[in-house]
Parts: C-alpha cells; sequence; structure tokens
C-alpha cells in the first residue's frame, strides 16, 4: 500500500487544479503569451509587474477565480529567495492549485508552498482557508510529505508552551515516533539518571516537580553505519538560580527547539528508511528553581568523569548535553549530530536565520555547506578555536561551565562540549534560534525547524 499523501497535497492530475502561473522578469513575456486571453487582458489592465513577490489573482470564465501570477527573483539573482512561492499560500481563495509554470526548482517551490500553509491549530481554531497544492511534475510526492511533516512536527513542539510540553510530553512525542516506525526506545527518569550516570542531565532537571529523563531512541539495523543525533530538550529555561530577565525568559518554552530538530530529522530518516543505525538522544529536562536546585558554584561530576564547576546555572544545555554527548559517543559512532538553542551569542554573532555550525571535520563541513545551499536550508560555520579553551577553566575542577568574560560565548559553549566527544568518527554542533521572529514567505512567525532538511539530504547523499 502506498504511503499517503501530506493532506495539504493532491496526486498529480488532478482535475479543476487552479495554475499558479511562476515567472521572472525574463520569463514573463512567455508565459504572458500561454495565459488564456482574458486573463492576459486582465494582467495588463491591473498593471502587473514582474517584480520579486508580486502576485495577481487572475480572472477565471464567469466571474471565478482562473489561477494566479506569482513574479519570482531572477535565477542567479544573489539575494534569491527559493521561499518566495510561500508568500502566496495564505493568500490564495481555498482549492487545489498546480504550479502551471513550475519555478526553477519546483520542488523547493512546492515545500515552500506547503511549509506556508502552517497554522499553530492546538488552542485556537485555525481561520486559513484549505489551500492544496498537486504534487509538481517530476517532484515526488512522499518526498515532499516527509520534509513537510517533520518540519510542522518540529514546529509544533517549538510552539507547544511548556505548561504543555514538560519533559514527559516531550517523552510522549519520541514514543509516538518511535511506535510509528518501529525504532526502540528507553527513558531514564528522575533519580534513576543517578544509578544511570547521567549526573549532569539530573542536576539540571531536579529542581522542577516535572522529573528530568534522558530519551534514548535506537532504530536500524546494527551492521549499518552508526549515526547519533542529540537534542537539547531544556523544555523552559527559567535561568536556574542566575535567574533570567522577564525579556529574556520570555519565549524560553522554545529551549527544546534542539529535541524537537533532532526528532524532526530522526523521523525523517526512519520514514525514508536510510540505511544508518540510528540513535536518538535526548535529554528532557525543565531548567526550575526550587530550594533543591543546583547553584552557582557548585562542582559537579559528569558522566564522564570531568568535574564541573558551575559558573552560571543558565548555562544549562550544555551540562545536560555533555552527559548525552558522552553517552552516544560510548559507542564511538561514524556521525554525531547534536542540535541546541544554545547561547544568546549565537544569534547575536548570526541573527535568527542562521544556526552556528561547528565541526573540525572539514569533509563534514563541506558537506554542510553544500546541502544546506541546495535545499535552502542555511547554517554558517563558526570556528571551533580551540585557544579559547583555556577561557574555561576552574580554578578547583577539571571545567567551568561557562567562559570567564563576554568574549565568543558561541565558541566557548561548542569548545565546552568538545571535552566529551573522543570516540565518535566526526562530530557537528549546531547552535540555533528555532524561531523565526517575524512571518516570512514560507515562514510563519513562531517555531521553526533548522537545518534537518540540509542533514536529511546529506545523510541521503552518504548512506542513502
Ligand atoms: N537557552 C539559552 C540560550 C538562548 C537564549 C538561546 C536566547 C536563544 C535565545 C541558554 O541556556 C542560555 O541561557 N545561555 C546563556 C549562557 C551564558 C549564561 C553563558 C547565554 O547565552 O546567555
Ligand atoms: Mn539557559
Ligand atoms: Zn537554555
Amino acid at each position: 500500500m502506498p504511503e499517503p499523501l501530506h493532506r495539504l497535497l493532491a496526486p498529480p492530475g488532478t482535475a479543476d487544479a487552479k495554475p499558479i502561473w511562476c515567472i521572472d522578469a525574463d520569463s514573463w513575456p512567455a508565459v504572458r503569451e500561454r495565459l488564456p486571453s482574458a486573463a492576459q487582458k486582465f494582467a495588463d489592465a491591473a498593471g502587473f509587474e514582474p517584480k520579486p513577490g508580486n502576485h495577481l489573482l487572475l480572472p477565471g470564465a464567469g466571474g471565478t477565480v482562473g489561477g494566479v501570477l506569482l513574479a519570482l527573483d531572477k535565477m542567479g539573482d544573489r539575494a534569491r529567495n527559493p521561499f518566495l512561492p510561500g508568500k502566496i499560500t495564505q493568500l490564495l481563495p481555498a482549492g487545489i492549485w498546480r504550479l502551471e509554470a513550475p519555478p526553477a526548482d519546483p520542488r523547493l517551490g512546492a515545500l515552500a508552498f506547503l511549509l506556508g500553509a502552517y497554522r499553530f491549530t492546538r488552542y485556537r481554531k485555525s481561520e486559513a482557508k484549505e489551500v492544496r497544492l498537486e504534487v509538481p511534475e517530476g517532484v515526488d510526492g512522499r518526498e515532499l510529505t516527509r520534509l513537510v511533516e517533520a518540519v510542522f512536527l518540529v514546529r509544533d513542539l517549538v510552539n507547544t508552551p511548556s505548561n504543555d510540553c514538560g519533559p514527559a510530553e516531550i517523552e510522549t512525542a519520541v514514543r509516538s515516533v518511535a511506535d510509528r516506525f518501529g525504532a526502540a526506545i528507553r527513558s531514564i527518569v528522575g533519580d534513576d539518571l543517578l544509578r544511570e550516570n547521567f549526573p549532569l542531565v539530573h542536576a539540571v532537571g531536579r529542581a522542577s516537580a516535572r522529573a528530568p529523563r534522558l530519551i534514548d531512541l535506537t532504530w536500524g539495523d546494527a551492521k549499518h553505519p552508526k549515526v547519533a543525533l542529540i537534542g537539547k530538550g531544556v523544555c523552559f529555561d527559567t535561568g536556574g538560580l542566575d535567574i533570567k530577565s522577564d525579556a529574556g525568559m520570555l519565549l524560553m518554552k522554545k529551549d527544546m527547539g534542539g529535541a524537537a530538530s533532532a526528532l524532526g530529522l530522526a523521523q525523517m530518516i526512519m520514514d525514508a528508511k536510510l540505511p544508518v543505525r540510528l540513535r536518538l538522544v535526548i535529554p528532557a529536562v525543565e531548567n526550575s528553581i526550587s530550594g533543591d536546585a543546583f547553584r552557582p558554584g557548585d562542582v559537579l561530576n559528569s558522566r564522564k568523569g570531568l568535574s564541573v564547576e558551575i559558573g552560571n546555572t543558565d548555562a544549562e544545555g550544555r551540562l545536560i548535553l555533555a552527559d548525552a554527548l558522552s553517552f552516544a559517543d560510548e559507542d564511538a559512532p561514524d556521525l554525531i549530530v547534536d542540535f541546541a538553542t544554545l547561547t544568546g551569542s549565537a544569534r547575536v554573532a548570526l541573527g535568527p536565520e542562521l544556526p552556528a555550525m561547528f565541526t573540525e571535520d572539514e569533509k563534514l563541513a563541506d558537506e554542510i555547506a553544500r546541502n544546506a545551499y541546495a535545499q535552502s536550508d542555511p547554517c554558517w560555520r563558526m570556528p571551533m578555536w580551540r585557544p579559547y579553551q583555556s577561557m574555561l577553566e576552574s580554578k578547583i575542577a577539571d571545567t567551568n561551565n561557562v567562559a570567564s568574560g563576554n568574549f565568543a560565548g558561541a565558541i566557548t559553549a561548542a569548545l565546552f562540549l568538545a571535552r566529551f566527544v573522543e570516540r565518535a568518527r566526526s562530530w557537528a554542533h549546531f547552535d540555533l534560534f528555532a524561531w523565526n521572529p517575524t512571518t516570512k514567505p514560507g515562514r510563519p512567525e513562531g517555531g521553526e525547524a533548522q537545518t534537518i532538511r540540509a542533514l536529511y539530504a546529506l545523510l541521503t547523499a552518504r548512506y542513502g
């Protein structure tokens, strides 16, 4: 039985699908000639200009909508935004649409269109019209479905407020994906974290009434190359005792964006049945405040045995990731990728749209850059500058969890993590924002999946 298409997709050859004519300044004259004459006259009368982002609904017979014109950037334009087709999704009348004149990359264009249809409807009914898209010619509808489902899963999880998304609910989300694909899953909860040697996950999460946990999913043939995905699952980050400001805390429901991303990528891998031995490790905690909270100045042991002095309880992500990375590293996998909303510094350096990427594997860096570009799922490499390791020195422990001084916060966070990875063949760390501060084409304001489509393409090219 063929897997079903996403509800926003219609099979090719759907009767009455309305045409979307994608044009740019070069192709406009030829496409204009292809329009039915009434539509062509209307476009002229309305003064339609092929300026990127412009769109115009075209009249059909008897007062109906006959289609839509959409102007995109010219190929080769430096500022080209392949996501522009996502701009019209929410502006079109309900119905099934077809890319009559497709954009240069119909797959990305269709994806942008579909991602633009996203709504977070958990707490309020959507007033959005049901707009669907016919699978464009030459595009794999199942692959589109896979990407859309994963991105929507990440967005839903990030958008869900912490009162409905604690460590247990993160586990439930992972379990439901595991069940769907027949993956094995184990969760180590509360004081069991101490017995199973995850002291940092326990320390960060113990102040919350909602028990911390280490969620461990495994899937695939044990003989296949091992790929481990790790995601920071801080369901809410108050900052702990080094408490955040009101403004700094406001968006911290999204501090599990790394966990959501790792889960979304794991889902794509399993859905595509990539021949890898997959391990998904999610430390899920709430960084909360109570009499039992860990404190600045505490010295904690880590799974790896390195002692960590706590310079700031707000640098909690790297602590839980340290134990998760050590755990994944014990398998000596081919590749470890971690995702985390780890530092404000990454956002200061690169802004919300460009996750910071760290790796010391030059070939992997190159593969990431190429796939990020090809999938319009960008990130930017930052240096794992080893000399800054000295900023993390502690006078009484093996390391501090924060750097002294106000320099290079994203780099020193990555360097802290690096101490916990030694056996994996290669490792990449993504410090991401997981959030669209404003609506852009195909990227509605709110939770966002960043870099996972690029990585899915990379893994498919490598192992598929
Ligand atoms: N979750 C935050 C990082 C964050 C803040 C991401 C704002 C996106 C937007 C993280 O746990 C944190 O608080 N990091 C601190 C570290 C500092 C105390 C060394 C930071 O970046 O300020
Ligand atoms: Mn924090
Ligand atoms: Zn955090």
